[in-house]
């Protein structure tokens, strides 16, 4: 068996070279960390479920002429990807006050927000991804100005999707993080959603109980993360009702 190589490995995600210049094979592990890696835990069958989350919420967005990263899934664990070149920042969209920015302004968290709110992080684990303005980010030359808009306008359609289509399946859409990244086609250069949209990476809420369908279940050390991202996939119609078996297409949850 031939050994691929690594491109680059994160605490979620590893990535290898893939069959055909300009892609890339993005592996999903188990691994669930919080407080910037200082919590670490192997929780067996998430990277397997985020995997499969992820791929319907980029299938999605492709199908709706969101620009993407996915290409299509591979297996279990991994999907085939174009290759980007990832701009440093964590955007973050948020509809209702939760997390940090609860804490920051000294909002109760449930609040809903006047209007979306876009922030962006820059990615360096070692200074724990600081919050950053738009005047960083172009000072600095981690984006343009221009390519600050394109995230901007994206963002913009990704939550507008989401927030309908977790209502739909009962789910308030909290907040979420999303990467950006640099396609180079010939000539042209766009910029195209990347990483992964899974309960990692967003806060979601029980529109009825309130109950929590996301990472903040790990990070608040309670143990029932894997039944909550199960239910998830189970809403959104990935997985049927009784077992582990995947079918396709959502079951609204009225
Ligand atoms: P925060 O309230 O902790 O800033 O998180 C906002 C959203 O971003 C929440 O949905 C969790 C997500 N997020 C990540 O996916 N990765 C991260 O490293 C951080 C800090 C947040």
């Amino acid at each position: 068996m031939n050994k691929r190589r690594k491109i680059y490995e994160g605490k979620a995600k590893t990535l290898y070279e893939g069959p055909e210049p300009g892609t890339l094979v993005q592996h999903f592990k188990d691994d669930a960390t919080a407080a910037n890696g200082k919590k670490h835990e192997i929780i067996e069958g998430k990277g397997v479920l985020n995997n499969r989350i992820s791929e319907f919420i980029f299938q999605k967005l492709n199908d709706l002429t969101i620009p993407t990263h996915f290409i299509r899934r591979l297996n279990m664990r991994e999907q085939l990807i174009k290759e980007v070149e990832i701009i440093p920042l964590e955007i973050i969209v948020r509809n209702i006050a939760a997390g940090s920015l609860a804490k920051r302004l000294g909002l109760e968290e449930g609040t809903r927000l006047p209007r979306s709110i876009i922030e962006f992080c820059y990615k360096d684990d070692t200074l724990g991804d600081p919050l950053v303005s738009e005047e960083h980010i172009t000072a600095f030359g981690w984006a343009t100005p221009a390519e600050l808009d394109d995230i901007m306008a994206l963002s913009v359609r990704v939550n507008d999707y989401l927030c309908g289509l977790f209502m739909g399946i009962g789910l308030k859409l909290v907040d979420f993080k999303i990467e950006c990244g640099r396609l180079f086609e010939g000539e042209t250069m766009r910029i195209v959603l990347a990483d992964e949209i899974s309960p990692d990476s967003c806060r979601l809420w029980d529109v009825k109980t309130g109950a929590k369908f996301d990472k903040d279940i790990f990070r608040l050390g309670e143990d029932n993360l894997i039944e909550a991202y199960h239910e998830v996939a189970q809403r959104l119609g990935i997985l049927s009702e009784n077992e582990n078996a995947f079918t396709v297409g959502p079951r609204l949850v009225k």
